[in-house]
C-alpha cells in the first residue's frame, strides 16, 4: 500500500516559478514543494542574462509590450503580455525585498541594465552573468526557512490524480469538470510510489528542451508537467515553438554551456571562421535581432560552409569590463582553454526554451479544476511564436504570484473523504532490459534534432511522426509491465512531449517565429495558436494507474 500525505497546496517543481508560488501561499496555506532532484535540478539556477522589466523612467511598459509582441511574431496573447508587463515591477520589488541584489551602476545610482536581442531599450536586471543562481539561492533559503513550507527533494511526480470528467472522460465538453486531487509521486530514496493529496496542485516543472540532442538545458528538462497535464485532460498549445538559443559553447567537453545573449548586448559580434561578419546580411538589427532570426542565420551559414560552429567575439572590449560583467562565462571558457578577452568563442545553436505548454488563463489555471501550471511548463500566451529574451523568469514570477492569489481566494475545499486509489503495482515486475530505455532516449533526441529542429520540412516531420509513434507504443508497453524509476518516468514524458511537438509542427502550414518549414516558407495572414486537446489527439491518453 502506498504511503499517503495530505497538504493544502502541492507544488511540483522548485524553480523560480514553484518557489515563488510557495512563498506567496505559505502565510495561510500548508505547502509541499517537490523537486525531482535536489534544489538545483531545474533551469533557474542556470539562467545568466537576467530578468526583463521596466525600471528606468525613460523606458515604458508600452515599449516592453511592443517588443514582446514583435518577437512573438503575431501570435502573442495581448492580454497575457499586458498582464505580465503590468505586474512586472511588483514581482521584481518582491524578490528585491526578499534579498536578490541586482547589479547597480554605482553606489547611489539605479540598477545596471543590460540589453538583449529584440529589446528596444536597456531593461534587463541582472546579477553579473549568474542571475538565476542568485535568484534560486534567495528563494531556496527563504522556502527552507518557512515553517509552513515542506520541501522534498528526489520526489518525482508521475501523474496528477483527478476525478474523471462526468460522462465520457474523453469528451471535450466535460473536460472542465475534472477535479485535481493530488499526485502519484516516486520517492527515489525509498524506491516506492507515494500518494500526495492536495486541494490544489501547481505544475512548475520547467520546459522540455531535453527532447533535443543538443540543448542548453539541464538533464531534468523533460517536460514532465506538460505530459502530466495532458494525461489529466488539459489542453496544450504552441508546442512547435521550441526556441533555439543561438550561442552555446562549442567544445567537445562542454555539455550545455550557454554564452549569454548579454554579450551581444555589450557589443559582441558573430563571425565566420574566415573572420567575416554575417548577421547584417540576414537582418538590419544584426546581432541584436530576435533569437529565431539569429539562430536560423547561424544554422544557414554552418550548413552552407559545412562548418561545425561560428564564433562570438567580444575581445575588442576592455579585459576588465569583460571579466567584471561576465565572470562566470569568462571563467568557464578559460577552463576549456578559451580566453574570451583575447579570442573569439566557438558557438552553436542549441534547444533552449519551450514557448508552448499547458494552456492556462491569467491565474495560471488549467482546464482541470484545482490544477495550475506556471513557468516554463505553461503556455500563458506571453511568448507567442518566439520568446523575447529574459521574459521567462519574469513570467515565472508574475504567474506564480497570480496563481497564488487565485488559490488564496478559493473557498476552503474539503477532500478529506475523497477516495484516491492506491498506486497499483500488482501487474508489474522489475525490468530486466533497461537498455531499451537508454536506446529509446538516445534515438528520440537524435531524430527530434535531425527532423524537428531549426529548419523543418513536411517529409522530415512525417519521418519524425512515424518514429515517435513507434517509440510511444514501446515505452507505453514498457511502462505497463515494469516498475517505475526515474529514467522510465522521464522517458515516458519525453516521448509524449515529442509527439505533441511533432503533431503541432505538422498542423502549422506556414513559417512563423521559431517554426520554419521549407515547404511552407510564407507567413499566413492570420495568426492562430496550435491548441491540442487530449480527447481529440491522443486516443491512447489515459493515465496508467489509479
Ligand atoms: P525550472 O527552473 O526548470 O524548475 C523545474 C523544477 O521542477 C525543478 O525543481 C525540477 O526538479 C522540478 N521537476 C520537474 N519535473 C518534476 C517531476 N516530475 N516531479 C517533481 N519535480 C519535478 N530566462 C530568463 O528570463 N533570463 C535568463 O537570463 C535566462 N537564462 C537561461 C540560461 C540557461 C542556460 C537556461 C537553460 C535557461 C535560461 N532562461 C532564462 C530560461 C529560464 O531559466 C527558465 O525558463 C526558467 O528558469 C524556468 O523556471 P521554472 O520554475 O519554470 O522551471
Ligand atoms: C541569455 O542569457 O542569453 C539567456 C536569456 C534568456 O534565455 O532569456
Amino acid at each position: 500500500m502506498s504511503q499517503r500525505f495530505a497538504t493544502d497546496v502541492l507544488v511540483i517543481g522548485a524553480g523560480a516559478a514553484g518557489l515563488t508560488a510557495a512563498l506567496n501561499l505559505a502565510d495561510d496555506h500548508r505547502v509541499t514543494v517537490l523537486s525531482k532532484g535536489d534544489f538545483s535540478t531545474g533551469s533557474t539556477p542556470w539562467a545568466q542574462g537576467g530578468i526583463a522589466a521596466v525600471t528606468d523612467p525613460a523606458d515604458s511598459e508600452s515599449a516592453h509590450v511592443q517588443d514582446t509582441l514583435i518577437a512573438g511574431a503575431g501570435l502573442c496573447d495581448e492580454a497575457a503580455v499586458s498582464h505580465t508587463v503590468r505586474n512586472a515591477r511588483a514581482a521584481i520589488d518582491q524578490i528585491i525585498d526578499w534579498g536578490v541584489e541586482f547589479d547597480r551602476d554605482g553606489e547611489d545610482d539605479g540598477y545596471h541594465l543590460t540589453q538583449e536581442g529584440g529589446h528596444s531599450f536597456r531593461r534587463i536586471l541582472h546579477v553579473a552573468d549568474a542571475t538565476g543562481a542568485a535568484l534560486a539561492k534567495t528563494l531556496a533559503e527563504r522556502a527552507l526557512d518557512h515553517p509552513r513550507i515542506d520541501v522534498l527533494e528526489r520526489r518525482m511526480a508521475i501523474d496528477v490524480i483527478s476525478t474523471p470528467a462526468a460522462g465520457d472522460s474523453r469528451s471535450l465538453s466535460t473536460s472542465r469538470r475534472r477535479r485535481c486531487l493530488g499526485a502519484y509521486v516516486y520517492n527515489a530514496d525509498q524506491g516506492r510510489v507515494e500518494v500526495f493529496q492536495a486541494n490544489a496542485v501547481i505544475l512548475a516543472t520547467g520546459g522540455a528542451s531535453k527532447v533535443y540532442l543538443y540543448t542548453s538545458n539541464p538533464d531534468g528538462a523533460t517536460g514532465d508537467g506538460i505530459a502530466m497535464a495532458w494525461r489529466a485532460g488539459a489542453r496544450v498549445a504552441n508546442m512547435e515553438f521550441n526556441q533555439f538559443h543561438p550561442t552555446c559553447l562549442f567544445h567537445p567537453h562542454a555539455k550545455s554551456f550557454l554564452i549569454s545573449e548579454a554579450l551581444r548586448g555589450e557589443g559582441a559580434v558573430l563571425k565566420l571562421a574566415s573572420g567575416e561578419l554575417f548577421m547584417k546580411r540576414f537582418d538590419d538589427r544584426g546581432e541584436l535581432a530576435p533569437r529565431d532570426i539569429v539562430a536560423r542565420a547561424i544554422d544557414h551559414e554552418m550548413k552552407r560552409l559545412g562548418d561545425d560552429c561560428v564564433y562570438l567575439d567580444i575581445s575588442h572590449r576592455p579585459a576588465e569590463f569583460i571579466k567584471s560583467h561576465f565572470p562566470t562565462i569568462a571563467g568557464q571558457c578559460l577552463q576549456f582553454g578559451i580566453d574570451i578577452t583575447k579570442e573569439p568563442i566557438p558557438v552553436v545553436p542549441a534547444a533552449h526554451y519551450s514557448c508552448g505548454g499547458v494552456v492556462v488563463d491569467d491565474n495560471g489555471a488549467t482546464d482541470v479544476e484545482g490544477l495550475y501550471a506556471i513557468g516554463e511548463s505553461s503556455c500563458t500566451g506571453l511568448h507567442g511564436a518566439n520568446r523575447l529574451a529574459s521574459n521567462s523568469l519574469l513570467e515565472c514570477l508574475v504567474y506564480a504570484r497570480s496563481a497564488a492569489a487565485h488559490i488564496r481566494g478559493l473557498p476552503p475545499a474539503n477532500q478529506a473523504n475523497t477516495l484516491i486509489p492506491h498506486w497499483d503495482e500488482s501487474q508489474v515486475t522489475d525490468s530486466d532490459e533497461d537498455v531499451v530505455l537508454s536506446h529509446n532516449w538516445e534515438e528520440l533526441r537524435r531524430f527530434m534534432w535531425d527532423y524537428v529542429g531549426i529548419v523543418r520540412t513536411d517529409k522530415r516531420l512525417e519521418r519524425a511522426a512515424r518514429r515517435v509513434e513507434l517509440l510511444k507504443q514501446e515505452i507505453h508497453e514498457y511502462y505497463s509491465n515494469y516498475r517505475v524509476g526515474n529514467d522510465l518516468i522521464e522517458l515516458r514524458n519525453l516521448v509524449q512531449v515529442a509527439a505533441l511537438i511533432v503533431r503541432s509542427a505538422q498542423l502549422r502550414q506556414e513559417s512563423r517565429g521559431l517554426h520554419f518549414n521549407l515547404d511552407h516558407p510564407e507567413l499566413s495572414e492570420t495568426a492562430t495558436a496550435t491548441i491540442l486537446h487530449p480527447s481529440q489527439h491522443d486516443p491512447l491518453n489515459v493515465p496508467q494507474n489509479g
